[in-house]
């Protein structure tokens, strides 16, 4: 969940590493810190907070220093605090740390009985007193870092740096993401692409077990036990992202108001629309042995898994093949029953989440066929699967994932669509009427953007309440997931998700005049059911706020609010639209709370610890 970069060049590095901290800043911003060398010494900066906090401290680094690492924190184990921000050092060496390492209070607990001190309370400093006890035994940074990997168990990813090899940084994989950037007189390292784009568009991935020595002129990677390795160089023809807001007060906003856009080129890149046909080529749903498939398992976290709710109602009603979603964390512990004849599909915006990575492992451990749709190229989800599409929706910085929802929502659509075809089940009418909405859609999307002022008045009314109850019914229900996901993270105020149906199971207790209820509601999907459990909640002065087809009288007299929506006619692509609404009740909330809304407290934008 941190980020590290690094780099060895010859020209200076300070700026360009905080630079680059800037762009990894969305995977944790609780703590932060560099270590640079020059002249042989090893100078370093930390502070607690965010990047803006470590920024006045850059001034005392040697301005001259071309080697240097730096991390943003996630805390995991210890107070986010300047003791325990990285790097940490002792003794002429440093390092930097992504992951966990499991076994960190027992190797803790020998180093304290030989006497060794810590400075925090990290799991990662006992790499630092490892590392330091090895170098007294074999003079030789490669191999006392590889007896030092060989105490630890867990996942890592790590940066050393060390005064007996100066200009050098050794960089540690194992079950945490980390690229290695190719340059001229400089090389690299980093947790993502992305952080690097400004400088290179080189890339060596790592896999798991591999270690790598960094110098100027050079990149060297070996397994972990020794054996060198001859790494293919990739060139990504990715444009390099633009960091700032675009103008917007925040990315959150930018990336909602990017949507119209992005569905529009999905749907342009993968839909012939004259011809009728979705390009099912560049779905690669081809390359799998479909005629093997007989049941598909989606795994995702979050809100990737609430795109998987959807993804499932979508590839069950055209596809007709039997689908299950499942919290990748779940998943993962749960024994299912598992065989070539099951096509698992994973789900996320990074590619990185560890649950997610886990549950393709997993997957193919066990036989199956395993796809991935992912927004990350070369992410570790995309490298682990059989198959992979790419939903090019473009970087994503705010945490509360947006365009990627509605991105992942649209690509199982057209994967839905493909499936059915090849599978020989698509109807001509169904094809026609999921063409038709895919002609509006990005319309339809356009005019949403017209609603914010109203959505952030009625924000303005509601700010202030502690609780927000989400209700729908079939494609609905993942929208209700999502609207009240959106709302928690970013607004602090406690929402929850219903099937509308469940209502009476229990949540009903809940309603009454303080209680705001969001009610997803069109007339393409239960909508007399639904209808009544709003009668159900005016009954009790439940403060409803309907979003969804403004078009029947009986809704008007009913709720306090209407959130009117367009209307497409397919079921999938309403309940795509209707999320945006509710992205944007969640952006203004936040902000008339007065809440951090791109980096929320205590998240981060890549979870890449369990
Ligand atoms: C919420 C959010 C998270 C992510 C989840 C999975 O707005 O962004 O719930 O959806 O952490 O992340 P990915 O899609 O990267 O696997």
């Amino acid at each position: 969940m941190c980020g590290v970069i690094g780099f060895s060049g010859v020209t200076p590095c300070v700026t360009s590493i905080f630079n680059g901290l800037k762009r990894l800043e969305y995977r944790g911003y609780d703590s932060s810190g560099i270590a640079v060398m020059a002249d042989q010494r090893i100078s370093v900066v930390k502070s607690k907070g965010k990047l803006n906090q470590l920024e006045p401290l850059l001034a005392s680094l040697p301005a001259d220093a071309c080697v240097g690492m730096g991390h943003t924190r996630w805390a995991t184990h210890g107070a986010p605090s300047t003791e325990n921000a990285h790097p940490h050092s002792d003794e002429g060496i440093s390092i930097i740390h992504n992951g966990i390492l499991e076994n960190y209070k027992e190797l803790k607990i020998k180093l304290l009985e030989e006497g060794v001190s810590f400075l925090s309370e990290t799991d990662s400093e006992v790499v630092v007193h490892l590392l330091r006890a090895e170098l007294r035994l074999v003079h030789d940074v490669r191999k006392a870092l590889l007896n030092v990997i060989g105490k630890l168990e867990g996942a890592y990813a790590l940066g050393v740096m060390t005064q007996h090899e100066p200009g050098v940084i050794y960089v540690v994989k194992n079950a945490s993401p980390i690229v290695l950037g190719i340059g001229h007189n400089e090389n690299f390292f980093a947790s993502d692409v992305l952080a690097l784009l400004p400088h290179t568009n080189r890339f060596i991935f790592p896999e798991d077990g591999e270690l790598a020595r960094i110098v100027p002129d050079g990149v060297e990677v070996w397994d972990f036990f020794g054996k060198k390795l001859d790494k293919e160089i990739v060139s990504l023809n990715q444009e390099e992202a633009r960091a700032d807001k675009g103008g917007y007060r925040h990315y959150m906003l930018k990336e909602i108001h990017e949507q119209p856009a992005v569905l529009a080129n999905t749907i342009e890149r993968l839909v012939d629309l004259e011809a009728g046909e979705v390009r099912g080529e560049l779905t690669g749903l081809c390359k799998l042995d479909l005629a093997a498939v007989r049941k598909i398992h989606i795994v995702a976290c979050g809100t990737a898994f609430y795109a998987g709710l959807m993804g499932r109602y979508q590839i069950e009603s055209f596809a007709r093949l039997p689908v299950d979603c499942e919290l990748a964390s779940e998943f993962r512990y749960r024994n299912p029953c598992l065989d070539r004849s099951t096509l698992v599909i994973a789900v996320t915006q990074s590619g990185e989440t560890a649950d997610t990575l886990a549950c393709i492992k997993h997957a193919k451990k066990a036989g199956c066929q395993t796809f991935a749709l992912c927004n990350v190229l070369y992410s570790s989800v995309p490298r682990e699967s059989d198959v992979t599409l790419y939903m090019e929706a473009g970087p994503e910085i705010g945490v509360a994932s947006t365009k990627a929802f509605t991105s992942m929502v649209l690509n199982f659509f057209l994967m839905s669509l493909e499936l059915a075809r090849l599978r020989g089940v698509r109807s001509p009418e169904g094809m026609e009427r999921a063409l038709e909405a895919l002609r509006i859609l990005p319309n339809q999307v356009s005019s949403l953007m017209s609603l914010e002022a109203r959505i952030s008045e009625l924000a303005g009314e509601l700010f202030e309440s502690g609780h927000c109850l989400f209700l729908g019914r079939g494609h609905f229900y993942p929208v209700a997931l999502e609207g009240a996901l959106k709302l928690k993270e970013i607004s602090y105020i406690h929402a929850e998700g219903y099937a509308a149906g469940e209502l009476k199971h229990g949540p009903i207790a809940l309603i009454d005049k303080n209680m705001p209820v969001i009610a997803i509601i069109n007339t393409c999907q239960d909508f007399e059911k639904t209808l009544s459990n709003l009668e159900e909640i005016h009954a009790r002065e439940g403060q409803l706020i309907v979003v969804g087809q403004d078009k029947d009288r009986r809704l008007e007299d009913l709720c306090r609010y209407m959130i009117p929506c367009p209307v497409s006619p397919e079921p999938a692509l309403q309940a795509l639209l209707n999320v945006i609404p509710l992205q944007m009740f969640a952006y203004f909330m936040a902000l008339h709370r007065g809440t951090d809304v791109d980096q929320p407290r205590n998240l981060a934008k890549s979870v890449t610890v369990e």
